[in-house]
């Protein structure tokens, strides 16, 4: 089952799916799942005695009704029960029901003995996309609980226990950018260019790395996988299994050193679709605050998720949350990069934007033609970057390519402007290795595609 907007569909491979139950997405809907939203309704569990605790019954009444959705929501996924239209009156809500009858079209003309779709039989990306959306419908459908966020404490404990790391990064971008390297006010000369390359190749990397912290590969167990010390960096370098840095290298100097790239307002511009809160997005933040304060951009796009998503994901006020609790730290270095960033939002240099097409069910291929505005909006950027294993599994179609094939050829047309893609991976599909490299990994580490301790960096400027 196929469900494909381009033209030629029968180009790609199949997609992931929960139906081939030697699959990591039969092991994480039967399993990983079920544990996420047994944590919801812990989370929700303890804050029905919060409200009972301090008299507001409704408001506890309101909880317990969405726990018990919850429990009935866990229930049809586990016993893979037909999906069902969203009810809620969400923005989104259409291009939800609109692809779940496309989907249901396409299996009955494609299957043999035409099943309504179900969660183990539809697309895994798909199913894990549409749990999160059904557990947005259940919060929007209550009468207290429309915005509150079940994962926030998670995020915030998250970005809480990496403290050692984040202060240690904050002196480390200090370090980096108080000499003469691009600093802010640019009256310095600038450093040569191999200093200016390996500090962006560190930022790069932490970035690269932050992405092992999500909180949905572990249900939202916190995992002590910190990045204290730069020094770390060397030794996962070896496992980044395909790396494209040199070419983001060079287009980044190419920037610089021409003015064809600049807007009419002589702004050059680059997007990050962030992943997940916590150390990661710090990180994506320093990295930013470095492509600024060097003079390779001075505009910087941040597309947030507009719902709790995936656990960790960024969202709206996760990433001013951050933006505050950098400022009001006590460390002197991280608290002026957190009053520096806020100043940014401020005066427009940050800016983060919302799209609902990041939490819809479509992969980046179907963008140009289910959300033509957004790509033509990232068309106005100089490099995008993409980053964790969602982001990478959209970008790629979540299918089952062959390992050779080429990042480019993965992404099916998808391009809107220079992008990349900074992701570990947490999921079993990968694309770009060279011949034989999957092999020689199946040997070192059987799980080598699933446990984060493997890395890619690819980049694609245009097709
Ligand atoms: O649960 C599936 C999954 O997409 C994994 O592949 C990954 O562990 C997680 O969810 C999301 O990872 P990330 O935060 O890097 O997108
Ligand atoms: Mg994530």
């Amino acid at each position: 089952m196929v469900l494909d907007t381009q033209q030629n569909k029968n180009e790609r491979p199949e997609p992931l799916s929960g139906k081939h139950k030697n699959s990591f997405a039969y092991l994480t809907i039967r399993d990983r799942l079920p544990d996420i939203l047994t944590k919801i309704i812990d989370r929700f569990v303890k804050l029905a005695s919060k409200e009972l605790s301090v008299g507001n019954n409704e408001e506890a009444e309101d909880s317990k009704a969405v726990i018990s959705k919850l429990s009935k929501l866990k229930n049809e996924m586990q016993t893979d029960k037909p999906l069902v239209t969203l009810d809620d009156n969400w923005y989104d809500v259409r291009v939800w029901n609109e692809f779940l009858s496309k989907v249901s079209e396409n299996m009955a003309s494609n299957d043999t003995i035409a099943l309504p779709p179900s969660w183990f039989s539809v697309p895994w990306l798909y199913c894990e996309c549409y749990l999160y959306r059904r557990v947005f419908e259940i919060l929007q459908l209550s009468n207290f609980h429309m915005s509150f966020d079940p994962f926030f404490e998670q995020k915030s404990n998250a970005f809480h226990s990496s403290s050692e790391a984040i202060q240690n990064l904050a002196s480390n971008l200090a370090a980096m950018t108080t000499d003469n390297s691009g600093s802010h006010n640019g009256d310095n000369e600038s450093p040569p260019e191999d200093i200016l390359r390996t500090r962006f190749e560190i930022l790069l990397e932490y970035c690269l790395w932050g992405n092992k912290c999500d909180l949905s590969i572990s249900a939202g167990r916190q995992v002590d996988n910190q990045l204290r010390e730069s020094s770390q960096l060397k030794d996962l370098s070896k496992n980044i299994l395909s790396n494209h840095t040199e070419s983001i290298w060079e287009l980044l100097c190419h920037i610089k050193s021409s003015d064809s790239f600049k807007s009419e307002n002589g702004v050059v511009r680059f997007d990050f679709v962030l992943d997940n809160s916590g150390f990661e997005l710090y990180t994506d933040l320093c990295l930013a605050e470095y492509l600024i304060r060097a003079n390779y951009c001075q505009l910087v796009y941040f597309h947030v998720k507009s719902i709790p998503w995936f656990v960790s994901d960024v969202t709206k006020d996760d990433f001013h949350w951050t933006l505050e609790q950098c400022a009001s730290s006590d460390n002197a270095f991280l608290s002026q990069l957190g009053h520096t960033w806020k100043k940014r939002v401020d005066d427009g240099n940050f800016v983060v934007i919302e799209n609902t097409f990041w939490t819809s069910p479509y992969d980046y291929a179907a963008m140009r033609t289910v959300n033509h505005e957004l790509y033509r909006f990232l068309a106005g950027s100089q490099l995008v970057i993409f980053k964790g294993d969602l982001n990478y599994r959209k970008l790629i179609g979540d299918r089952n390519w062959s390992h050779c094939t080429p990042f480019s050829e993965a992404l099916h047309g998808f391009c809107p402007a220079a992008l990349c893609s900074l992701r570990t991976l947490k999921a079993d599909l990968v694309v770009g290795l060279e011949k034989g490299q999957s092999e020689a990994l199946d040997k070192q580490q059987k799980n080598w595609m699933v446990c984060g301790d493997f890395a890619v960096v690819q980049f694609c400027h245009s097709l």
